[in-house]
């Protein structure tokens, strides 16, 4: 069961017809993976994807290597061309980063498809993560590589795809496409902006999904089964996942079960209640266990509770202590200064309450240094929201 994601999803269709390099962005399990993978369906059919599903512990050296192997050739990390096995990269800087250099060669049944053309030689050397001849190869079997989650990704990594992005830049590919994914709300966060591949860039961020949107996995999934389901138990569910895919599929699929071997096969707000129970046990007890113990029980104004739902409320994961008084101002209706949330803060960054939250030190473009304030697991942000939610149902 897929929904359509809208704008975000046109978006990312356009910019890979032009050329474009689309990098999505947005919070934990918003459905960026899904949603990329999705619009490649015929490239994997045609088996011209190339999907690292995650860059975390990956070197741009392996990543050109997967390329090759997808069009067929075999690689060895023996290299005749030079006597090391890994050569440098100059960086911005003049750091240099290490390439581990290899071969590649078409053997076998797969030699069949050499001489196609003249690119198409049957051995030759990689040392350089801007190597034109993988690229000219990329491009002439239409490869589509998609690079997922790239928060995860080293610093070297990062700089040496960029120089790879530039040389693709600089070839103007009409076949070839790259794609970036990852989760972060700030998309300068996942990449090195860079005056070479600005232009190709293309900033696509997924938000949570619509009502629309949770109303139709709803309702496809539920007409498929043929249960009956009442719209304000669909509005629940709706409100409780706040934009969560996974998490409406979860509920959908409880509240399918119970309903299934009932006749007639309608669905009932014990159903729904249960489905929430079961997340929280069966899915989300980490996360519970640490939410509970972060809140406190007692107190008139129950800051630290407070300070959780702004935080999991707000659309940016890096928050300023500014943005939270604002926020629980409006929660609470009356003014609440950032002398009565400092020091709750300090206890949700702490052992004994978590730690939940963590500081961030930011300082963009020779701006002074900021601190932020962030989850330490950006699941926690949706799991407060379902929380909340549940609490208002
Ligand atoms: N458009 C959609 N329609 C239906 N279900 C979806 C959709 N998008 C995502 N899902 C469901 O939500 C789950 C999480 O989605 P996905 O893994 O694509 O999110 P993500 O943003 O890539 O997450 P992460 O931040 O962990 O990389 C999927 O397993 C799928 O069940
Ligand atoms: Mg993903």
């Amino acid at each position: 069961m897929y929904a359509k994601r809208g704008e975000a999803e046109e978006d990312f269709q356009k910019a890979l017809r032009r050329g474009m390099i689309p990098l999505v962005f947005g919070e934990y399990g918003v459905g960026k993976t899904s949603m990329a993978r999705r619009c490649v369906l015929d490239a994997e059919k045609q088996k011209r994807l190339v999907n690292i599903e995650s860059v975390a512990g990956q070197s741009v050296s392996d990543i050109l290597k997967r390329c090759l192997e997808t069009i067929g050739y075999t690689i060895t990390t023996e290299i005749t061309t030079q006597q090391t096995e890994s050569a440098t990269t100059k960086v911005t800087g003049g750091v240099e980063i290490p390439f581990k250099a290899f071969k590649a060669s078409l053997t076998g049944e797969n030699s069949n498809t050499a001489g196609e053309t003249a690119l198409q030689k049957a051995q030759f050397a990689v040392s350089s993560p801007t190597d034109s001849k993988v690229i000219d190869l990329c491009e002439q079997h239409q490869l589509v590589l998609l690079l997922d989650e790239l928060h995860k990704a080293t610093p070297d990594f990062v700089e040496q795809i960029t120089l790879l992005i530039k040389t693709y830049a600089n070839k103007n590919c009409k076949n070839f496409r790259i794609i970036l994914l990852g989760t972060s709300s700030d998309a300068s966060r996942l990449v090195r902006r860079d005056p070479g591949i600005d232009r190709l860039l293309q900033e696509i961020p997924l938000k949570a999904m619509s009502t629309a949107e949770s109303r139709f996995i709803i309702e496809k999934g539920m007409t498929d089964l043929k249960i009956d389901i009442e719209k304000s138990i669909a509005d629940k569910i709706v409100k409780t996942s706040s934009g969560s895919p996974s998490l409406v599929q979860y509920l959908c699929l409880e509240i399918a079960e119970k309903a299934f071997a009932r006749a007639p096969r309608t669905a009932s707000m014990d159903d729904f209640k249960s489905s929430l129970t079961s997340y929280v046990n069966k899915r989300a007890r980490r996360l519970d266990d640490l939410y509970l113990k972060a809140i406190e029980t007692f107190g008139q104004k129950r800051y630290r509770k407070q300070i959780l739902r702004a935080m999991a409320e707000m659309d940016n994961d890096y928050v300023t202590m500014e943005q939270l008084c604002d926020s629980i101002t409006k929660q609470l209706g009356e003014d609440i200064p950032s002398t009565a949330l400092s020091g709750p803060l300090r206890q949700l960054k702490e052992t004994t309450y978590g730690p939940v939250l963590k500081d961030v030190e930011r300082g963009e473009g020779g701006e002074r240094v900021q601190n932020y304030t962030t989850f330490v697991d950006p699941a926690m942000k949706a799991f407060i929201r379902m929380k909340i939610a549940g609490e208002e149902t």
